[in-house]
């Protein structure tokens, strides 16, 4: 990759576009270029051809997809199968068309297999029942990497996957109906430090254990595959590093300064009990993440604060 090549974002607005954006720019990146859902619905075949036709990008990041939480996953099946899927399908052989030189497709460690082995290496896709929370979301994404690969294999096309862990961080989505965890908490535990209320619920038990990083870090890594990675197995971007959901609230509710009690609502869902990516493959390829959890949720949370009036609420 060049400096001066023309990279095109898809979803440059959202958690993983937007530091991705900024990641590219700190690294030299000069002509790094997006549009807004308004101005680009990835939805009409038509109109990404024309984009492709008009911009001619070197090099595409597909970053923007329509993504949630369990409850939107669950309420919106179709969409979450037919919106990503599309989007995949008009980029992806856009890139091939117009003949881009990288394209970067992001999957998502909730598409591997509900019981993998642990930490999950990259070969355990497709070796066993999805989780049916997001099933939907999870089949189309699957198919969204494996073509990546067949139009390698075909083609020759240098088009590569990755498939980051739980990420969190900048313009990160605090919806509490669509939010992960990580934004959840942030926002509960903020709302009850300033109305003064005395304990914060939480769902669950507070025995899963996660894995979780921070979007620049994850952003940084995206960088260094598409400048030194040209595989045809995707690669996971993780941490190698695990934490109870009741570990990372004792973290969140300290960054937060909350003084008051954590209540655990056990009749609400833990999810799978673990899910940490196997990064073996990643180290060996020379990247490791810098920002340790205790740090990186510091930042989410003064990113929060500051921000609270554009944050998605
Ligand atoms: N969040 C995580 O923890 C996580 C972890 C691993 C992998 N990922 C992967 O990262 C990718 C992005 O996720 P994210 O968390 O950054 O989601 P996000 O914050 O919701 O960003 C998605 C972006 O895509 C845009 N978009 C959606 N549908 C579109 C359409 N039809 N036309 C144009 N733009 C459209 C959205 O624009 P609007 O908001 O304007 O609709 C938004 O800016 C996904 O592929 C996901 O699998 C995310």
């Amino acid at each position: 990759m060049k400096q001066t090549d023309k990279i095109y974002v898809a979803g440059h607005r959202g958690l993983v576009g937007s530091a991705i954006v900024r990641s590219l720019q700190a690294k030299g990146y000069t002509n790094v270029i997006g549009r807004t859902h308004k101005e680009l619905d990835l939805l009409s075949q038509q109109g990404v051809r024309d984009f492709f036709e008009k911009e001619r990008p070197d090099v595409v990041v597909l970053a923007a997809a329509k993504v949630g939480g369990i409850n939107a996953n669950n309420t919106a099946p179709a969409e979450f199968a037919y919106e990503n899927m599309q989007i995949q399908c008009n980029v992806i052989q856009c890139c091939h068309d117009f003949q881009v030189k990288k394209l970067l497709f992001l999957g998502s460690t909730c598409i591997y297999p509900r019981i993998a082995p642990q930490p999950i290496p990259e070969d355990a896709l497709l070796t066993g029942p999805l989780e049916e929370t997001n099933e939907a979301y999870a089949i189309a994404k699957i198919a969204g990497l494996e073509m990546c690969k067949f139009y390698k294999r075909q083609y020759g096309d240098d088009f590569i996957s990755c498939m980051p862990t739980n990420l969190y961080g900048p313009h990160d989505n605090y919806d509490l109906e669509g939010s992960h965890v990580m934004p959840a908490m942030i926002r509960k535990f903020h709302e009850a430090k300033v109305n003064g209320a005395p304990f914060v619920t939480l769902w669950g038990t507070g025995t899963p254990l996660r894995e979780f990083l921070y979007v620049d870090d994850m952003a940084d890594a995206c960088v260094f595959l598409l400048e030194h990675y040209s595989g045809e197995q995707h690669v996971n971007i993780g941490t190698g590093k695990e934490v109870t959901i009741r570990e990372l609230a004792e973290t969140v509710k300290k960054a937060v300064e909350y003084e008051g009690e954590i209540v655990w609502n056990a009749n609400m869902p833990d999810g799978t009990p673990r899910k940490l990516t196997d990064v073996t493959k990643l180290h060996g390829l020379g990247w490791q993440h810098k920002i340790d959890l205790e740090e990186g949720v510091a930042l989410a949370y003064q990113w929060f604060r500051e921000n609270v009036e554009e944050a998605r609420l």
